[in-house]
């Protein structure tokens, strides 16, 4: 039967899916905690109380990109190349979704501008992440080898996500609310068409390794066209909201370490 559950299985039953899998997730995570970390460093004079807590959203990325690869180790795989089509976080950054890397390489302030873009970017992302996670987490919370894993990475992304609602919201309450809507809204319709992409690659990748037929990858592909279809049309709403989180001060304190699964 196809189901989520079931694909997921598949993918983690078979060594080399689980390791494009492993290496894919891996590389966002890093791409991700580099450029919090980077952010963190350029954030303005006015924006100094911020710091910290990008910091440590930067600090979570980087600890998820070390536990992908400590499962990887686990299995005694090594990390694979990243195929360019499924790098999801790298074709935002191409797309001008966010803050560009260059920007991000040099030593000069950011503006409050181009944090409200680093705010905006991530509260869409964080969306896509935090779902993803929570869909994981509800399949292989329990697995054996990769349930700690998911659970305290499913757990950070919602604390990522509380964090951006309510950063944006501050700012939206200081005058910002036009600029905001603004830039999530053009974030938002860039990220379902890369998130559509993405999948249809990595999909495609893991057909060749797992051998699917022609049937079982064109069916699959219709669904992600379906998704994308669906969020272009009302989907995409759910990224672009904000609302004051249940959990307040998500970042306030340091980066729980990541559990010993290596
Ligand atoms: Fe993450
Ligand atoms: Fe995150």
């Amino acid at each position: 039967m196809l189901s989520a559950r079931n694909l997921f299985q598949e993918i983690l039953d078979d060594d080399e899916s689980f390791r494009l899998f492993c290496s894919i997730a891996a590389g966002g995570e890093a791409q991700g905690g580099w450029e919090n970390g980077r952010i963190a460093a350029l954030v303005p004079e006015s924006q100094r109380a911020l710091a910290p807590k990008i910091a440590r959203h930067g600090a979570d990325e980087d600890k998820h990109g070390r536990i992908f690869n400590a499962l990887l180790r686990k299995r005694g795989l090594q990390p694979a190349a990243v195929p360019y089509e499924t790098d999801y976080t790298m074709l935002l950054e191409k797309y001008g979704i966010g803050l560009a890397h260059e920007q991000l390489r040099g030593e000069e302030r950011l503006s409050e501008r181009d944090i409200i873009t680093y705010l905006a970017h991530s509260r869409v992302t964080e969306q896509r992440a935090s779902e993803q996670m929570a869909l994981l987490c509800r399949y292989f919370a329990d697995h054996p080898d990769l349930g700690r894993a998911v659970t305290m990475i499913s757990n950070d992304e919602d604390n990522h996500l509380a964090y951006c609602h309510e950063e944006l919201l501050r700012f939206a309450r200081a005058g910002h609310g036009r600029t905001i809507q603004h830039i999530l809204r053009e974030c938002a319709l860039a990220e379902i068409r890369v998130y559509r992409d993405v999948s249809l690659a990595v999909m495609d990748h893991m057909g060749r390794i797992l051998g699917w037929s022609r049937a079982r990858s064109a069916v699959l592909a219709a669904g992600i066209r379906g998704v994308h279809a669906y969020e272009r049309l009302v989907g995409w709403r759910r990224m672009v909201s904000l609302v004051p989180p249940a959990r307040r001060d998500a970042l306030g304190g340091p980066a729980a370490p990541e559990p010993g699964i290596a």
